[in-house]
């Protein structure tokens, strides 16, 4: 039996090769940026696997044919700020003519609460499929509540895209959000006590923008 039905691990092997060069830590800000894109463009393939088509009447060169081509209304994709943006490039290499919602949560130091700061979303994000993305699905706490917002504005059909995870993190997910479904490159071993994903590769926000 599959131990996380919410959890698609995306076993490409151009997926798990760039995967382990990500993971090393001597990889520079430059090629890591460039490894995140092209991963989250793999990952963008296969989350986007089951999109609805329709037929619709072109011209070629030489005639007439029904063509199939992506039925209803564009993807939204929403990036959980900030490390989400280093995962919105390579997906809006292959979307560009999606739209794009931000959400902003901080932990509150005291109560370990995640608390909203910023919300941007298309006004008609309830007939889009929502893709949310964020590299590093490891608490779970954040992605949750995330989610839990999506809904309140209205998202009926939503996926999650991500890096890494941990069977914590899927958890947390499957309980609070068992219609949402998680792709990811892989399920790590465990989080440890400071609330990184091991083996993992590190802060996925400090290593996409160069900061520490
Ligand atoms: N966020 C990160 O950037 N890395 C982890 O390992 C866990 C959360």
């Amino acid at each position: 039996m599959n131990a996380f039905p919410n959890a698609t691990v995306v076993q490409h092997p151009l997926v798990q090769h760039k995967l382990s060069l990500l993971r090393r830590k001597e990889v520079s800000t430059a090629e890591f940026r460039r490894l995140v894109r092209e991963v989250s463009l793999l990952l963008c393939y296969e989350v986007t696997r089951d999109l609805p088509l329709e037929k619709v009447d072109i011209e070629t060169p030489l005639e007439h044919m029904k063509a199939p081509l992506l039925a209803g209304k564009k993807l939204c994709f929403v990036s959980i700020l900030r490390a989400g943006n280093g995962i919105l490039d390579g997906m809006l290499d292959l979307v560009p003519s999606a739209r794009v919602g931000h959400v902003g949560l901080y932990r509150d130091p005291e109560t370990l609460v995640p608390v909203e700061y910023y919300l941007k979303l298309p006004d008609d994000v309830a007939q889009r499929l929502v893709i949310v993305v964020d590299p590093m699905l490891a608490t779970g706490h954040s992605a949750a509540a995330a989610v839990t917002r999506l809904k309140e504005a209205g998202a009926v059909q939503i996926k999650f895209v991500c890096l890494l995870t941990v069977p914590e993190g899927l958890r947390v997910m499957q309980e609070a959000h068992p219609d949402v479904m998680v792709y990811t490159c892989s399920v790590d071993r465990q989080l440890d006590e400071h609330g990184y994903i091991r083996p993992g590769l590190g802060d996925a926000g400090d290593r996409i923008y160069g900061t520490k």
